[in-house]
């Protein structure tokens, strides 16, 4: 299969080196929690997470911290040993875009840039992916910039040929508003049926 962006934007040490960084940034106590704070208020005590596109699963570890029940998964080795020193997370070294854990869960986060680092074309397959790995009411919330080739407009039909839809946007993880210049796009969405 074609490398994924992250892949072919990073060696295997700049993933190290990426480890080493958030490690340093969490040693010098620096907010790095941001995200886990808005999923946390979307669920209710003790739900169950995928973290998909992980990478040292920094956000799934403090969901589980939070009492909700977290998996992981990644595709880049490096990331998939970091996320594993997390002891209370299952994590998977595997593919979004043909993802099949046989179960579903109340939410699955893509955290940090994951929809833009995926190969060019499989996005559309790794959404339906996490459509089919939704409970009926869960919520696939992700984050990403909006100076990449992959859009926020390509990402609403993607979610739209999975049945998912948009319930909110904002333009941070500490929710300021969306405006169409808005540089980062936080997105909630949910089966479509359940926002009719
Ligand atoms: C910038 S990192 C973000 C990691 C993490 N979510 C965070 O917020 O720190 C993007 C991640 O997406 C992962 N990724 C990209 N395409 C993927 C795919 N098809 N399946 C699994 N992971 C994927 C990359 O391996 C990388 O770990």
């Amino acid at each position: 299969m074609a490398p994924t962006r992250w892949q072919s934007e990073n060696t295997e040490d700049q993933s190290r080196h990426y480890v080493r960084r958030f490690d340093r940034l969490a040693a010098q106590g620096v907010d790095l929690h941001g995200e886990a704070r808005m999923v946390d208020a979307l669920l209710t005590p003790g739900s169950t997470v995928l973290d998909a596109g992980c990478g040292t699963a920094r956000l799934g570890a403090e969901l589980d911290r939070r009492g909700h029940t977290v998996t992981a998964v990644d595709l880049d080795p490096v990331f998939v040993d970091a996320a594993r020193q997390h002891v209370n997370l299952t994590v998977h070294l595997a593919d979004l875009t043909t993802l099949d854990l046989g179960r579903t869960f109340d939410a699955v986060v893509a955290a940090g840039n994951v929809m833009v680092f995926m190969t060019p074309g499989t996005e559309p397959s790794a959404v339906k992916r996490i459509a089919a790995h939704l409970t009926p009411t869960g919520v696939f919330v992700a984050g990403f910039a909006t100076d990449r080739p992959y859009t926020v407009e390509q990402f609403d039909d993607d979610l739209a040929a999975a049945g998912l839809r948009v319930e909110h946007r904002f333009a941070t993880w500490d929710l300021r508003p969306w405006r169409d210049d808005a540089d980062w796009a936080v997105t909630v969405a949910r089966r479509a049926q359940l926002l009719a």
